[in-house]
């Protein structure tokens, strides 16, 4: 087969056959398709579509470009996405959440994508974890803890690690087609018996649009649960940072408070891993709101805590990070506020300003091959609906450089909304369910 031929008919609005897209997934893995030809059929996969037939087709060829786990453990063996936002750190607490509620949760997470972070980068923020992890490793810490959050090991999805990194710097991130085949290849080979997703929407998600992120949520919860994986959606708002901060080690602190007891520190944060937890759990045959229940009293409890400093541990980070986080955590030397440029109520963020604003601190990837800084990001972006006087703190940057810091307040400053209504936004829009 010959890739050009199959980018042509993307781009001429043909549909190319399933062994077409299964032959391009295992080039990808393969190393057949170049980079080029990736970035090519990226983009006229994401202008044209490729179909509810195409879009199948190549969720299932990169799924089967590597390995498919099967599990056999006492508990069910569960997992959740998000399609991606601006402070969401969901997962560092639910993983371990759910493995004290006697889940398996082998997580298979990606990097920042576009202006979002990613759970990867999050973890290898600690000194010492490495995420990317042997399929044995990843079997032996989620049977030890109860939970592991990695990245696709070489031999799991290969051919998403290679689209999804094209994808990343091509401007070819926001499709229905592309973001389900990303998320459900690696979500569908680590061979789960349940997954619940999180469908943003808003300023700092990839769909702005309930339209567009209904859409995504139908095409990721039928695609899932047709290749026999029991799966649920709920699309939940991305109009602002779910957590007050954005950047690696930052979210990464911001998670270790709500785990220590401090649900304050992010509510929202807090109140959306109940939501997902509890979802997932109903799936897995619990009464409905008993679930939410068990979430929330694992991370009270402090049991999520132990489970995620065990986890960091396994993964070859320091043996404390449930007690002195705060000396582990990389600091950035520039620290300085965001002052409200005018007085009124914050009425809106441009979420997907501020992702960039921390991709331009060096929190995220300009091109493949950077790497990232786990110090450098915001904090305590202001909630929507608060009243501010010119001049008050609307954020803090946290920067390596002062020139940064500079054109980082600048950007957050242009990020920002004040006047108008308080704005109605609800945490969860919508649930979809199979
Ligand atoms: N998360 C993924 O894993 N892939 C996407 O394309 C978007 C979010």
């Amino acid at each position: 087969m010959d890739a050009r031929a199959i980018i042509a008919k993307v781009r001429d609005r043909q549909s190319p056959t399933t062994e077409e897209l299964r032959w391009f997934a295992n080039g990808l893995a393969s190393g057949a398709v170049s980079d080029a030809q990736a970035g090519a059929f990226a983009m006229a996969a994401l202008l044209n579509g490729l179909g509810e037939e195409g879009r199948i087709a190549l969720t299932l060829g990169m799924r089967d470009s590597g390995d498919v786990l099967k599990w056999r453990m006492d508990g069910p063996v569960m997992d959740k996405h998000s399609t991606g936002g601006v402070g969401d750190c969901v997962s560092l607490i639910l993983a371990p959440a759910l493995a004290a509620c006697g889940v398996f949760v082998p997580m298979i997470s990606g990097r920042g994508l576009g202006h979002t972070g990613g759970t990867l980068d999050k973890m290898e923020a600690i000194p010492g974890v490495t995420a990317q992890i042997s399929e044995a490793e990843l079997r032996r810490i989620v049977a030890k803890v109860g939970c592991a959050v990695v990245g696709a090991t070489g031999s799991i999805a290969p051919a998403d690690k290679r689209l999804y990194a094209v994808r990343d710097v091509c401007a070819a991130v926001e499709s229905v087609d592309l973001i389900t085949a990303s998320i459900l290849s690696k979500k569908l080979a680590a061979g789960l018996e349940g997954l619940i997703l999180d469908v943003k929407v808003g300023t700092g998600a990839f769909m702005k649009t309930p339209d567009e992120a209904r859409a995504l949520a139908r095409s990721l919860v039928d695609t899932a649960n047709g290749a026999a994986c029991p799966t649920a959606a709920m699309i939940t708002d991305m109009n602002e940072p779910l957590a007050p901060t954005l950047g690696n080690a930052l979210e990464v602190a911001t998670c270790l408070e709500v785990m220590g007891g401090d649900r304050l520190a992010a509510p929202r944060l807090f109140d959306l891993t109940v939501a997902l937890g509890g979802r997932l759990l109903a799936l897995a045959g619990g009464a409905e709101g008993e679930g939410e229940e068990k979430i929330r009293a694992a991370i009270e409890s402090g049991a999520a805590m132990d489970r995620f400093a065990q986890m960091v541990f396994e993964m070859g980070g320091p043996p404390d990070m449930d007690k002195d986080w705060r000396t582990h955590l990389p600091d950035a030397p520039f620290v300085v506020p965001v002052p409200a440029p005018e007085a009124g109520m914050v009425s809106g963020w441009n979420g997907q300003a501020l992702g960039l604003a921390v991709v331009g601190l060096g929190g995220g990837r300009q091109v493949e091959t950077d790497k990232v800084d786990p110090a450098v990001g915001l904090s305590a972006t202001i909630p929507l609906g608060r009243e501010v006087q010119k001049g008050d703190p609307i954020a803090f940057v946290h920067a390596r450089r002062d020139d940064d810091a500079a054109r980082a307040v600048a950007e957050v400053q242009a990020a920002v909304s004040i006047g108008g209504a308080d704005p109605d936004h609800p945490l969860v829009h919508e649930r979809i369910d199979p």
